[in-house]
C-alpha cells in the first residue's frame, strides 16, 4: 500500500495551530524546509512563532522579516543547537532579488528554514520540503493541507493525524 503523501487537518483555534507546529518541530528532520502557503492572516507567522517556541526560542522575539532575506534564531533540539531561518517572500519583487540576496547559499546552509509566502517562488524551494497550505474558514478556524515532498518515514503523517485527533485523509 502506498503511504499517504498529504493530510488535511482542521485547526479549530490558535491552540490547534500551535499544537501542529510543536508536533512538526519535534518530528521533522532538521534539513526539511517548511513552506508556508496561504492568504494574509492565515496563521503563517503564528505557526513559525510556535515552531520556534518548540525549539526554545521565545515566541515574542519572532516577527516576520520584512526588509531582510531572513531572520535567524538559535534554538535547540535534543540538547543540540539548531539554527532557524525565518523567511517571508511577500515583499520580494522578483526572483533576481532573491538570488542576489543569496537564497541558494541560504538553502544550502545548515538548519531549519521556514518560508512564508513560499508559493511566490515555489521553483526556488529545495525539493526536500513539507508544504503547509492554509485556508481561512472562520474568524478563529483554519484548515491546513500538509503535503510531504520527500521520502518521509511511512508513519509520519498518520502519527501527526492521530496526535492532532484527526484521521489521515
Ligand atoms: N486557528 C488559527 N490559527 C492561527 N491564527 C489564527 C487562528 N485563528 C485566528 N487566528 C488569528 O489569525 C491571525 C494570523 O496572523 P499571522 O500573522 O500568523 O498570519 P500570516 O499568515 O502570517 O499573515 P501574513 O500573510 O500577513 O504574514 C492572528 O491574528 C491570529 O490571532
Ligand atoms: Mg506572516
Amino acid at each position: 500500500m502506498t503511504q499517504p503523501q498529504n493530510i488535511t487537518l482542521a485547526l479549530d483555534g490558535e491552540t490547534a495551530t500551535r499544537q501542529l507546529a510543536f508536533l512538526l518541530a519535534e518530528s521533522l528532520p532538521l534539513d526539511v524546509t517548511v513552506a508556508l502557503i496561504g492568504p494574509l492572516g492565515a496563521g503563517k507567522t503564528r505557526f513559525v512563532q510556535a515552531y520556534a517556541e518548540a525549539l526554545g526560542v521565545p515566541p515574542e522575539s519572532v516577527t516576520s522579516p520584512t526588509f531582510v532575506l531572513c531572520q535567524p534564531y538559535t534554538g535547540q533540539r535534543g540538547g543540540r543547537s539548531v539554527a532557524i531561518q525565518h523567511l517571508d517572500w511577500y515583499r520580494i519583487g522578483d526572483e533576481e532579488e532573491l538570488l542576489a540576496l543569496g537564497i541558494e547559499e541560504l538553502f544550502e546552509s545548515e538548519g531549519v528554514k521556514l518560508v512564508e509566502w513560499a508559493d511566490r517562488f515555489m521553483h526556488l524551494l529545495p525539493p526536500r520540503r513539507v508544504e503547509l497550505h492554509f485556508m481561512v474558514t472562520g474568524a478563529a478556524t483554519r484548515t491546513v493541507r500538509l503535503e510531504i515532498q520527500w521520502d518521509a518515514p511511512a508513519g509520519l503523517l498518520p502519527t501527526i493525524a492521530a496526535r492532532m485527533g484527526r484521521p489521515a485523509s
